[in-house]
């Protein structure tokens, strides 16, 4: 299988709460997870631009629907993350009406279901799961942060997080520091991207 060739990523829009989309395309991917775990980060390894999407060590970061296009024929997309310990309950309630209103809206092919490979799944991350598996949407999880861990353990604290989670036990470990993960999801973009052009 090829690894999808990312030859050009350029941001598109922002979505907030009632916002509009912007025009379907057959392939968009979506990143979730909780804040701070590095989905932001991932977009800009995979993109190899540091500056396309904006990260901070201070969780909540990301509060819109940010677009994101690959070679004008695939979205990126990345959502903000839950469960930072700041966010009110007004602020919670709308991240959960702008998530929800997301994967119901039947947009998104696939998801990248991030978690961090130093930790248990948190009662969120499970919560999400559930809503992944609700909304039937097909997903990957990826552990991130995995230069956190030495090398020979990286595999295994990957597949154990995606077992807590009650998912099937694989979960690719990821890096923005050692591109541990990223050939091996960029082979999983191009495969999700052929068979979004079979399905339609
Ligand atoms: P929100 O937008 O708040 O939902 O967070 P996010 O999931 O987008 O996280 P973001 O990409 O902003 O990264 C959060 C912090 O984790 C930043 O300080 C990143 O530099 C750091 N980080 C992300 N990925 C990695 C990684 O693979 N290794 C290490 N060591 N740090 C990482
Ligand atoms: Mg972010």
């Amino acid at each position: 299988m090829k690894p999808f060739v990312i030859k050009q990523a350029e941001f598109v829009t922002s979505v907030g709460q009632g916002g509009q989309y912007p025009a379907s395309l057959a392939c968009e991917i979506a990143i979730v997870g909780r804040s701070n775990v590095g989905k932001s980060s991932l977009i800009n390894s995979l993109c190899n631009n540091r500056k396309l999407a904006r990260t901070s060590q201070t969780p909540g970061k990301t509060r819109l629907i940010n677009y994101f296009l690959l070679n004008r024929e695939m979205y990126l997309v990345d959502l903000p993350g839950y469960g930072f310990a700041k966010a009110g309950k007004t602020e919670q309630r709308s991240w959960g009406e702008l998530i929800g209103s997301y994967l119901s809206s039947g947009r998104a092919k696939h998801l990248l279901l991030l978690l961090d490979i130093r930790h248990a799944p948190s009662a969120e991350d499970r919560q999400m799961f559930e809503w992944v598996l609700y909304y039937g949407v097909p997903f990957t999880l990826v552990a991130t942060k995995a230069d956190k861990l030495n090398r020979a353990s990286r595999a295994a604290a990957a597949c154990k997080a995606a077992k807590l989670l009650g998912a099937p036990p694989f979960a690719i470990p990821f890096s923005t520091e050692t591109k541990d993960g990223r050939a091996e999801l960029l082979t999983r973009l191009g495969q999700i991207a052929d068979d979004s052009i079979v399905q339609g």
